[in-house]
């Protein structure tokens, strides 16, 4: 596999539904190339842990303002070898990654308030990054399409719906929890239509992100090829 021995200058903004091996190779770009990591999506999950942990699901008025206030104290760990979000100061990591948290995220990061609230702070820690370590790597839904729209390198990854199913059971196996197939391919399919129908930045690739398909790619594949663009797009040195 190809490996790079430069810096990373700039943003590269990574967007794509789940399962697309998203989180692994923007982490594992940010490493080869010396630049920080941040995953907006630990961001939205762990504002909607602090909801469930104030007893509501995120469907009431009241959970807006509680997700909202919940902003204030996140916050996120952007060092690729151990990224982390801390709420109130507490490693939230494998929380925000079980089944109570996956079913109500969408509903969540479907509220303005919240959106606009997590983009402000998004765009100060990426602004950061880029001033004290000269580039970053960010994934989510909406980076390139909101958060960074000026960014010098969009990539939308994509997978067919049983790929990323099979790849998200994989991965809960892996860490222990419960995974069935249906269950899994169900929630798949229902966090695409919401996260894709919201009336706020739904998903969608940004008109000038270069689309990636990873049915049949590897993460070394992706990586490789990512590391191809950061390179042709003079953002290494
Ligand atoms: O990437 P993930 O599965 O951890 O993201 C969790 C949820 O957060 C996902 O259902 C959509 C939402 N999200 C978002 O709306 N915008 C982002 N930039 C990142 C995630």
């Amino acid at each position: 596999m190809r490996v790079t021995t430069g810096r990373l200058h700039g943003v590269v903004a990574m967007d794509g539904p789940s399962g697309t091996g998203k989180s692994t190779v923007s982490r594992r770009l940010a490493a080869a190339c010396d630049a920080a990591y941040l995953d907006t999506g630990a961001m939205y999950r762990a504002i909607t842990l602090a909801v469930l942990r104030a007893g509501l699901d995120g469907t009431e008025a009241e959970a807006e303002k509680v997700a909202v206030a919940a902003v204030g104290d996140l916050e996120s760990v952007t060092d690729p070898a151990a990224p982390a979000i801390l709420l109130a100061g507490e490693d939230v990591e494998a929380e925000i990654r079980g089944a109570a948290v996956t079913g109500a995220v969408s509903a969540v990061s479907a509220m303005p308030a919240v959106r606009s609230a997590l983009v402000e702070r998004q765009r100060a820690l990426i602004e950061k990054a880029v001033a004290t370590r000269g580039g970053i790597v960010v994934e989510g839904r909406d980076i390139g399409s909101v958060v960074v729209p000026d960014a010098p390198l969009k990539v939308y990854l994509t997978a067919s719906e049983e790929v990323r199913a099979a790849r998200r059971e994989a991965q809960d196996r892996k860490a222990g929890r419960l995974a069935d197939h249906g269950a899994v391919l169900a929630d798949v399919r229902r966090r695409d239509r919401l996260d894709s129908t919201r009336k706020t930045s739904p998903l969608h690739a940004a008109p000038d992100a270069l689309v990636l398909d990873t049915d049949h790619l590897s993460v070394d594949d992706v990586l490789t090829e990512l590391l191809r663009l950061v390179e042709d797009r003079g953002m290494v040195t």
